[in-house]
């Protein structure tokens, strides 16, 4: 079964309520109407009810089992505003920003997870990545004891013997310290068991493998794969790797000979944003894998990022992931 199909069945066995802000798109419409006539999650999509419904009946969706809440006139919205008034005041914000801001779909949605009123939440789909995290790195923050949230993509490659993968940071942290490069790895090997049913093996991607090349970009994986080591001693990591010595177990063995991880790695993190994008879109693209994501790992509660070029199905896989990650 894909993975995505598992992750479907295991939403469906114990139901969420995810929020979906942009309640007015069609797709996100489409896609809440699919989700609820599974059974993968309970759903509220915000918006003017009006114009929900006006959406919903250009593409002949039903709305039955679909909460809408429109932000404008909600009864929470007063307790919401003071709530975030409470969160973000130390950083300048006054009451009436607060006020203005729970307004928004965007805030609202991020409120309703906050305050335990929804279980996750997904938007992106007409909003940019920054636009969509801003709000929940702000308000939703991270996991205690974790320092930064990144993300994280569920590959499955068509070829056997790669199957599931995780890819991270592929979409949150430009350009990570070694600290932070750390944290994705561990956040990433949770990730790997949590969703994606594998025990990691992770690789800490460059262009050097255990010191062939010199460089300032070389040593900060260095760095990061000694503080990733101290951070979660237990769990099986590498680095630095090339992505050849990471995947391929004849390079893996002959360059970092008696390593558990090298050649036979199922979570590559990459060095950086430019890296971790550009990589998983040429394996989705060139090598037909699967991706879903970006998922962020490391926030407090589940919030995801939709692409603006997603399809209704992208969002369906979206939400139950989200769902999956709630329970
Ligand atoms: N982890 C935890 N908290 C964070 C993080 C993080 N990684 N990044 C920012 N924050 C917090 C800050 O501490 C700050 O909190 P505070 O206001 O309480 O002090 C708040 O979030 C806002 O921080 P800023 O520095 O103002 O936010 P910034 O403008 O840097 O935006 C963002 C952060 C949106 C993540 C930015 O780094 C970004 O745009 N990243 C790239 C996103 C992107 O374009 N990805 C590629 C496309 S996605 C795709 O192709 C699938």
């Amino acid at each position: 079964m894909a993975i995505i199909d598992r992750i479907m069945a295991k939403a469906q066995a114990n139901v969420k309520h995810i929020v979906l802000p942009e309640g007015e798109e069609t797709r996100n419409i489409q896609a809440a109407a699919k989700i609820v006539k599974a059974g993968i999650a309970k759903i509220t999509v915000l918006g003017n009810p009006e114009k929900v419904k006006a959406v919903a009946a250009e593409t002949d969706t039903c709305l039955c089992g679909i909460e809408i809440v429109d932000p404008a006139t909600s009864e929470k919205a007063v307790s919401y505003a003071n709530a975030l008034y409470e969160i973000r005041k130390a950083k300048g914000m006054t009451e009436e920003e607060a006020a203005k801001k729970v307004a928004d779909p965007m805030f609202y949605g991020v409120m309703m997870v906050k305050m335990g009123d929804a279980d996750g939440l997904v938007s992106g789909a007409i909003h940019s990545t920054g636009d969509m995290l801003r709000p929940a790195l702000q308000i939703i923050k991270c996991k205690p004891g974790i320092k930064t949230v990144s993300s994280c993509f569920l590959m499955e490659s068509p070829i056997e013997e790669y199957g599931v993968m995780i890819f991270a940071d592929c979409a949150v942290i430009p350009n990570p310290t070694a600290e932070e490069l750390a944290n994705i790895a561990v956040a990433a090997a949770e990730s790997a068991k949590s969703l994606g049913e594998i025990e990691p093996k992770v690789a800490m991607l460059s262009f050097s493998t255990k010191g062939s090349a010199k460089h300032e970009n070389v040593t900060k994986v260095q760095e990061a794969t000694k503080i990733a080591h101290e951070l979660a001693p237990e769990l099986k990591l590498d680095g630095e790797l090339q992505l050849d010595a990471a995947i391929v177990p004849e390079v893996g063995q002959l360059k970092s000979p008696g390593s558990e991880v090298a050649g036979y790695a199922n979570v590559l993190v990459f060095p950086d944003l430019q890296a971790g994008n550009i990589g998983y879109k040429l394996v989705q693209r060139l090598g037909k894998a699967e991706a879903y994501g970006p998922i962020l790992q490391g926030i407090a509660k589940p919030c995801n990022d939709l692409s603006r070029g997603c399809s209704v199905d992208d969002i369906v896989a979206t939400v139950a992931i989200t769902a999956v990650q709630a329970q």
